[in-house]
């Protein structure tokens, strides 16, 4: 009689289901992204349309909004910064004074230990033509005379007391760069997250509205990758290993879960997947129509991206999801 596979027996209760699931969602798989405005006004909170539910804060506003996420449970923040004033070598990056220095170091003294306080170490929010690296005359965006910038970035980062930095400028080489100038300062033990897998992707709109760094002229295709790699993925993965990398983000997520999967199986470092803000976007816009559960959809969809392989998770729903108690 049992000739055919009776998979519903285990599905029968929920405790019985809880048993058998083999992905969980954890409060410390959750990285939650914030945008700090540099403004000498206190209690601002800008909200960006196309990012809904979240804002542009202003210092005090984003350790009021951290300090209640972290109440829920949240324990790691990736940090955005838009400068008071942008110039063509982008000197707002790494400016002693510089919004991501200043809130690296407001949100240490609050939290100490107990907040994983991570920068983006990019140039395209503080120059002024919006690309990531320096450009010459013509336009063309700089590799290597971008690499001294980016490590003066992130040192003069962990020197504010960043936890990690993750690189998301697709420089060649600025792992290496980072990495030495880190040791270099005594910062042997600061680990580097970079963004060794990004795709060129028409998903990070909204993100570029609320930092304020979509370039003025042409676009990402010379330095971000093509999205119809994959093979290049894992070259740029294992590049980054090699030059020492800790952990590897892969951006975005959700149309890319087959490179996480293959990430996973070639490589042993933790994997992040960063659930970008076009991907938010449109859950909440669907959400906000009344079209699907906002909620059920965007579990649904962190859920996939843990299962295709990634170990951590960047996303714009972590505040909302701890606070409901749905992942804990
Ligand atoms: C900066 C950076 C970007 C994102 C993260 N870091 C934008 C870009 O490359 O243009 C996108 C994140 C998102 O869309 O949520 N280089």
């Amino acid at each position: 009689m049992s000739e055919f596979f009776r998979g519903r027996r285990l599905r029968m209760t929920p405790h019985l289901r809880a048993m058998v699931r083999e992905t969980d969602l954890r409060p410390q798989d959750l990285i939650m992204p914030y945008f700090v405005l540099d403004t000498e006004e206190k209690g601002v909170s800008r909200p960006v349309a196309s990012l809904p539910g979240q804002a542009q804060l202003s210092l005090d506003m984003l350790e009021e909004r951290v300090a209640r996420a972290a109440d829920h449970g949240l324990g790691a923040v990736i940090l955005f910064g838009l400068p008071k004033e942008k110039d063509p070598v982008g000197s707002g990056a790494y400016a002693d004074n510089g919004i991501i220095q200043k809130a690296a170091r407001r949100l240490k003294a609050r939290h100490g230990k107990d907040l994983t306080v991570i920068t983006d170490v990019c140039l395209c929010e503080y120059t002024s033509h919006g690309h990531c690296g320096l450009i010459s005359q013509e336009g063309e965006v700089l590799n290597d005379p971008t690499l001294e910038l980016l490590a003066r970035t992130a040192l003069s980062h962990a020197q504010a007391g960043a936890d990690m930095v993750a690189p998301s400028d697709m420089m060649d080489g600025r792992v290496a760069a980072i990495r030495e100038a880190l040791d270099d300062n005594g910062f042997v033990n600061l680990p580097i997250m970079s963004y060794a897998v990004k795709y060129a992707s028409a998903f990070y709109g909204p993100f570029r509205e609320a930092a304020g760094s979509a370039p003025k002229s042409g676009d990402r295709k010379s330095y971000q990758m093509d999205p119809a790699n994959r093979r290049e993925a894992m070259l740029e993965a294992g590049a980054d290993i090699q030059e020492g990398a800790d952990i590897l983000i892969i951006k975005p997520a959700g149309p890319y879960l087959d490179i996480i999967r293959e990430a996973r199986a070639a490589f042993d470092l933790p994997l992040t997947a960063y659930q970008v803000s076009g991907e938010y976007a449109m859950i909440k816009a669907a959400g906000q129509n009344g079209w699907i559960d906002e909620r059920a959809a965007a579990m649904e969809t962190l859920l996939g991206i843990k299962r295709a392989g990634a170990d951590l998770l960047i996303n714009y729903f972590s505040e909302e999801l701890l606070k409901e108690g749905l992942i804990r």
